[in-house]
């Protein structure tokens, strides 16, 4: 039999269906449909089911071939299950945030998909997880599966893949960057392989799925630790007078044993933020409280206050202050501004009662919640609007802001990202990085 289903899988006679279709399912679905593999989909967000079923995307950087194909072929989208009875594979790609005011993993995206799978698996489905979890939750997530008569590894295949997405970043491809693959028996293994070579140049087989589990939260605190350490390195720089981007730059020539971080405004994003507790709480449930972690995050979460200190000291703020915000965005390029900073310093502003504008063109207007408390727009960036504010805080170096518009309009500019560090801004007095 998996001799049989691994020469399908080849000639790519089997179709995947692929759960939850967010910023990891419906770029790994351009994926698969660019290697003509027959695809269906679930989401729960029913408006996102029905605007693919009319071509369009609710992400910016998703390409039209996907939203083509799902137009062409509305049926194969579904809230609903029971589309999965059609499908060879199950590639799961579904949330994983905090428990809401909590440290905690929220797993019940995950779980209740488990038991909503439980009701149309069959004889030989293979079924990979694709989300970022603790180690141990992809076995946890298959016995929520498994119903009678049904034997992990041997008549349900079961497989964990970590995403390495990295979203605004238009040269990141399968092609250059390697795809960690675990499967929880050898066949499972076998059969997993042979799907992802169909769309990554390299897979990289691990030996079980804990470790892989574990390699994507190492990926992502080895990023917060050590934003957290440049980002400490900037309060320091601050203290001693020095410029933290020339030294990182300096300390950037060396050729082993060193990579460069930027500082920033904060930590952002679905992962970063989120993942290290992954691993703290695994790591306590088994005895031990990890330190580097927790050390990180209190660095990492202060920066918005932090900055904001800076502004105290270079404008006194008065009753007509008003600040610009530009990005609302965690990163640049992108219209995801999951657990951004610039939230943190929203807050903060109307804690200390200073009114606030902000600039994004990936986020035309800002719903009421997350600290903001009516509805906004995006101003627009003219040299009138930008004379308008008493400073300027550079949160998101989105690429499509005018940089030189800034720079000769606004009164100060607080630079948090190191954007205008280029000679061609040296003379400019009014950049002050923070
Ligand atoms: N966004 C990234 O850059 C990135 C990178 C690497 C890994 N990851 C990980 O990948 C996973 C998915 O992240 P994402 O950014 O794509 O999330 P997302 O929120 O963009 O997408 C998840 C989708 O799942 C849908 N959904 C929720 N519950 C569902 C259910 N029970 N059944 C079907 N659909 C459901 C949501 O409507 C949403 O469209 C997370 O574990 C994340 O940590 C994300």
């Amino acid at each position: 039999m998996i001799k049989n289903f691994i020469l399908k899988i080849k000639k790519k006679e089997f179709s995947v269906c692929i759960i939850g279709l967010g910023y990891v399912g419906l770029p790994l679905a351009s994926r698969l449909l660019k290697k003509k593999i027959k695809l269906f989909g679930i989401d729960t967000d029913s408006k996102k089911i029905n605007l693919l079923r009319k071509g369009k995307s609710y992400i910016q950087s998703s390409d039209q071939s996907i939203t083509k194909y799902f137009k062409k072929n509305p049926n194969n989208l579904s809230t609903n299950y029971e589309i999965v009875s059609k499908c060879d594979v199950i590639i799961v790609c579904l949330p994983t945030p905090l428990k809401p005011n909590s440290t905690k993993p929220d797993m019940s995206f995950v779980f209740n998909c488990a038991k909503n799978l439980k009701r149309f698996i069959k004889d030989n489905h293979v079924v990979i997880l694709e989300s970022t979890v603790y180690p141990g939750a992809t076995r946890e997530f298959g016995n929520k599966i498994i119903k009678k008569n049904f034997n992990l590894g041997k008549n349900l295949f079961l497989g964990y893949s970590p995403e390495r997405e990295n979203p605004g970043d238009k040269n990141f491809s399968y092609k250059s960057t390697p795809k960690v693959i675990s499967g929880y028996s050898d066949n499972c293994k076998i059969i997993i392989k042979n799907i992802y070579n169909l769309f990554v140049k390299r897979t990289v087989l691990v030996n079980k799925i804990e470790e892989a589990e574990l390699s994507k939260l190492l990926e992502n605190l080895y990023r917060a630790v050590n934003i957290g350490l440049v980002n400490e390195m900037k309060i320091i720089c601050n203290k001693l007078g020095i410029d933290i981007f020339n030294t990182i730059d300096a300390a950037s020539t060396k050729n082993f044993g060193f990579q460069k971080f930027l500082p920033g405004p904060g930590l952002g994003g679905h992962c970063i933020p989120i993942d290290p507790f992954y691993l703290s709480w695994i790591s306590k449930k088994n005895g031990y409280e990890p330190k580097f972690i927790k050390l990180a995050g209190i660095i990492n979460s202060q920066i918005p206050n932090w900055t904001i200190k800076q502004l105290h000291k270079i404008i006194k703020i008065k009753k007509k202050t008003k600040i610009l915000l530009l990005g609302v965005a965690y990163k640049k390029n992108t219209d995801d501004d999951r657990e951004s900073p610039s939230f943190e310093f929203i807050k903060i502003l109307n804690k200390k009662k200073i009114k606030y504008d902000y600039c994004d063109p990936y986020f035309p207007k800002l719903r009421k919640g997350r600290n903001v408390s009516k509805i906004k727009y995006s101003i627009k960036l003219t040299k009138q609007n930008l004379k308008n504010y008493d400073a300027t805080i550079l949160l998101t170096d989105h690429s499509n802001f005018d940089y030189d518009l800034i720079a000769n309009n606004s009164k100060i500019i607080l630079d948090t990202r190191g954007k205008f560090k280029s000679t061609k801004f040296k003379d400019n007095l009014n950049i002050i990085y923070s």
